[in-house]
C-alpha cells in the first residue's frame, strides 16, 4: 500500500503503514506542523524522506506510549517519488 500526500511543499508518496506498530495510515493520519501523524500513538514522519519526527509520543497517555515506544526501534517509512502530470498522480514505485 503506497500513500499519497499532499503539503505545502509538494506531492510525497510512502508506504501506507506506519511503522510503529503497522496501522495503515490512510485510515485517520493526517499532515500536521508539516508532518504525516498515524492516528494510533501520534508516531510523526516528515514526508520529504520518511524520518521519523516523533516516535510514539501517545499525546493522550504519555506513558503508555513511551512503553508502546520501546516495542520497536524508532524506523523511518519508505518513500516514493512522485509527480503529477496531465492531471494524473504518478508514483515511482522503483524509487
Ligand atoms: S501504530 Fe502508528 S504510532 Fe503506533
Amino acid at each position: 500500500m503506497v500513500l499519497v500526500m499532499r503539503t505545502e511543499e509538494g506531492l510525497f508518496g510512502s508506504n501506507a503503514l506506519c511503522r510503529h506498530m503497522a496501522w495503515p495510515m490512510h485510515w485517520g493520519g493526517k499532515i500536521k506542523d508539516g508532518c504525516l501523524r498515524c492516528p494510533l500513538h501520534h508516531t510523526s514522519y516528515h514526508p520529504e524522506d520518511g524520518s521519523v519526527n516523533e516516535w510514539s509520543p501517545a499525546h493522550y497517555f504519555p506513558a503508555y506510549g513511551k512503553l508502546l515506544g520501546k516495542l520497536r526501534k524508532p524506523t523511518p517509512l519508505k518513500t516514493y517519488d512522485v509527480r503529477e502530470h496531465e492531471g494524473y498522480v504518478e508514483i515511482d514505485l522503483n524509487s
